[in-house]
């Protein structure tokens, strides 16, 4: 591997992923037709949204849905999120058949619901608990484990290389720092340095598994800039991602030091379109036309004067709406 180059494969386990440019989990947004577009897009590894072991357990259909490959998925991962082993085993169970590249384990949520059950980042307030669940994973099953967490609970309890450690003990094949404290929510700014720390931390101690940065990536640049000042393996695409997929391709053009591409309306409206499409194959029309708004919203963030467009967005309900919608959007332009 070529470590000048920003861009580049990454082993995970005894996986070699294509490059390090990932779309991260994100809960109501990485579903399988936006997974699907990222993936066209240029994303290099997508994850589903978080899953809980205890749903899976119980295997309750909407959690089961949940892991779903994207046809267009050749490696794909699925989060868990736990707060304890207990439905662990059971839920391991329920994962035969799906292959999953690697599976990896939330320890960032901060929602009230899912940190009261011991579960996102409040394991971080337990570094022997993530040991075992990684032992247990990779004892039972033949997947790599990763983990993604957080640089502590709060300011006073930043215990992110204690808890990397902890991963690392446990047999972890990859580590992801959302470089911010459970307390700081996803408010900015996200502290990069930690990265670099982790990083460092992982060199001197002869832990050679790839360590990927999340946090205050919105755009190419900023990806570029998080490799070189940190020194990190890979990066992970969040609410950057959302409404502008475009960001791996215009990444990966800077990074291999190509022209930057800017996108045109015409291209926003077909990726609308095309994502609309994605959803429609899967949820169907109805639900996807619900589900499709929030995104399309997303996606005119930053274009002048679409208020109006985007009133006609969230009453829309069929596919034909959608169109007269980018229709009155190209001609008002
Ligand atoms: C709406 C939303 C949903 C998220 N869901 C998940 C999730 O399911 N699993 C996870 O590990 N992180 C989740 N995250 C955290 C992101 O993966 C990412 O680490 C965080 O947003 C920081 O990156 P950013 O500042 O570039 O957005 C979520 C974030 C947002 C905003």
């Amino acid at each position: 591997m070529n470590k000048q180059n920003l861009y580049h494969p990454v082993t995970i386990g005894n996986t070699q992923i294509k490059g390090n440019l990932f779309l991260a989990p994100l809960a109501g947004y990485t579903d399988v037709p936006f997974r699907s577009l990222c993936i066209e897009m240029g994303s290099d590894m997508t994850f589903t949204e978080m899953v809980s072991t205890e749903g899976l357990f119980r295997k309750g259909e909407k959690t089961l849905a949940l892991l779903q490959k994207a046809p267009n998925e050749t490696e794909y991962a699925i989060q868990l999120f736990m707060g304890t082993t207990d439905s662990l085993p059971g839920a391991l169970e329920q994962l035969r058949g799906y292959n999953p590249t690697f599976i990896d384990i939330n320890c960032g949520c901060p929602v009230p619901k899912v940190t009261k059950t011991g579960a996102g980042s409040s394991m971080m307030k337990n570094p022997p608990l993530i040991t075992e669940i990684v032992k247990m994973i990779t004892r039972t099953i033949p997947t790599a484990v990763s983990v993604k967490f957080r640089t502590g609970w709060d300011e006073n309890s930043q215990n992110y290389l204690e808890f990397a450690q902890a991963a690392l003990d446990g047999g972890a094949s990859m580590l992801t720092l959302h470089a911010r404290t459970r307390a700081q929510g996803y408010a900015p700014f996200a502290d990069w340095a930690k990265l670099k720390t982790l990083k460092d931390y992982c060199i001197t101690n002869g832990y050679d598994v790839p360590i990927f940065g999340s946090g205050d990536l919105f755009h190419a640049q900023d990806a570029k800039k998080m490799l070189q000042e940190t020194g990190i393996d890979g990066i992970m695409f969040a609410r950057g991602a959302i409404g502008n997929p475009f960001i791996f391709q215009q990444t990966k053009d800077l990074l291999e030091e190509r022209e930057e591409r800017t996108i045109s309306l015409e291209q926003k409206i077909a990726i609308i379109l095309r994502h609309l499409d994605l959803m429609i194959a899967h949820y169907g029309e109805k639900s996807a036309c619900i589900q499709m708004r929030k995104h399309t919203c997303s996606y005119l963030k930053g274009i002048a004067n679409t208020s109006a467009i985007k009133q006609e967005v969230v009453k829309a309900s069929k596919r034909e709406d959608y169109l007269e919608a980018m229709h009155r959007l190209q001609a008002s332009c």
